[in-house]
């Protein structure tokens, strides 16, 4: 990798520059992440993290310009420095993208330095354009591994969700359906028993069978309509209302208004996400809120998409609330989209979950 003609020494001194300088190339690189308003500076573990990886890069690229001995002796931390890294950003939220353009400018503050400290010569000039290869070499190797960590990792938890949504069917059919027409069964046998001797029994019984077969049935009905409208394939609004009309009590209010065109919204998989994702903040306004009102927005433009669903109902203390796996799974539903949740809830007053999704310029 070192380049014929390039003095030794320039690029000892090069490897030197970026190990001795390293608080001088980090306040660069910081500089330089804050100009560019990324998310990884806003946090302290990813500033943390930014700290560390940038020193294992640089110490990668001084020993790759001093030479293989140098490089094989560090080669096996940084293996896993990188999936870590790769998880953790999957984790805590941060789009992939925001990595690269994070490295990017560790490469360029990285540079500057170089260029700054290096004597003015003819080889220092290619020993500059060596330590630039270097750090592209080091850096797309990160990348490469990260990438490969944060998606397996945003694998699993599609997979986990779609276990989830499993799970959700399950329960309703065994708790609300099956005990219905257990109930329903139940009567009907009382019904036998009763129609000899007291025959205004068994009507009762009669009667109680019939509506609770009545009520699974309704049941069924509506769970296969919600099975059917589980993705938002005719559309967003379309989608949305239809659930509002479906899961919505009649005298709660409930109103969507969806703004902007939704063609900006493809692929339909992120459609769909969002779909279930709003879902989960519907059915959890229904079922814990008591709300008088439940409205759901969704305003998009060319390149995000800000949703949210609010209520008027009791609201809850955040971090205080029963661990069930609907909230958890938004979250990470959001995530997968590279958007972040917000949730605002007040007791006595309501709440307003909020998401927001970039649509990168893939999607559009
Ligand atoms: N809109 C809301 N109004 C009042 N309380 C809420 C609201 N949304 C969530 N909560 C509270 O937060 C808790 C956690 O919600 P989450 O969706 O994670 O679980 P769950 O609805 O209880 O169960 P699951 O969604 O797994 O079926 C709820 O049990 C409830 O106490
Ligand atoms: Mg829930």
């Amino acid at each position: 990798m070192i380049e014929r003609g390039v003095l030794p020494s320039h690029l000892g001194m090069a490897a030197t520059i970026l190990e001795t300088r390293f608080e001088e190339i980090f306040a660069a690189y910081e500089a330089r992440l804050l100009a560019m308003e990324s998310p990884l500076v806003a946090e302290v573990e990813t500033r943390k993290q930014l700290r560390v990886q940038a020193r294992s890069i640089l110490k990668d690229v001084a020993a790759t310009l001093r030479g293989p001995e140098a490089l094989s002796s560090i080669q096996q931390s940084e293996d896993q420095l990188s999936e870590t890294i790769g998880v953790s950003r999957a984790r805590g939220n941060v789009h992939a993208s925001e990595s690269l353009r994070a490295v990017v400018a560790l490469s360029a503050a990285a540079l500057s330095v170089v260029i700054d400290n290096l004597p003015p010569s003819s080889t220092s000039r290619s020993a500059v354009a060596t330590v630039a290869l270097a750090l592209q070499e080091s850096i797309m190797d990160r990348v490469m591994r990260a990438g490969i960590a944060y998606s397996s990792y945003l694998l699993k938890k599609v997979h986990e969700s779609h276990a989830d949504e499993r799970r959700r069917i399950s329960r309703e059919l065994h708790d609300r359906v099956a005990h219905s027409i257990m109930v329903a069964f139940r009567s009907l046998e009382l019904y036998e028993l009763y129609s000899d001797k007291d025959p205004s029994k068994a009507q009762a019984r009669l009667k109680l069978a019939k509506s609770t077969i009545q009520e699974a049935l309704d049941l069924t009905r509506s769970l296969s309509r919600e099975l059917r409208s589980a993705s938002a394939e005719e559309g967003l609004e379309v989608a949305l209302a239809e659930l509002l009309s479906i899961s919505v009590p009649q005298k709660v209010r409930s109103w969507v208004s969806v703004r902007g065109d939704e063609a900006h919204i493809a692929p339909q998989v992120v459609r769909d996400e969002l779909f279930l994702t709003l879902r989960e903040g519907v059915r959890n306004a229904v079922t814990h809120s008591g709300a008088k009102t439940i409205k759901v927005e969704v305003d998009i433009t060319e390149n995000r998409v800000k949703a949210a669903v609010e209520d008027d109902g009791r609201g809850f203390e955040p971090g205080e609330e029963a661990g069930g796996t609907g909230l958890t799974s938004m979250k990470e539903r959001t995530a997968l989209l590279g958007g972040n949740l917000s949730l605002v809830s007040v007791p006595g007053e309501g709440t307003r979950v909020e998401i927001f999704l970039p649509l990168p310029r893939s999607q559009r």
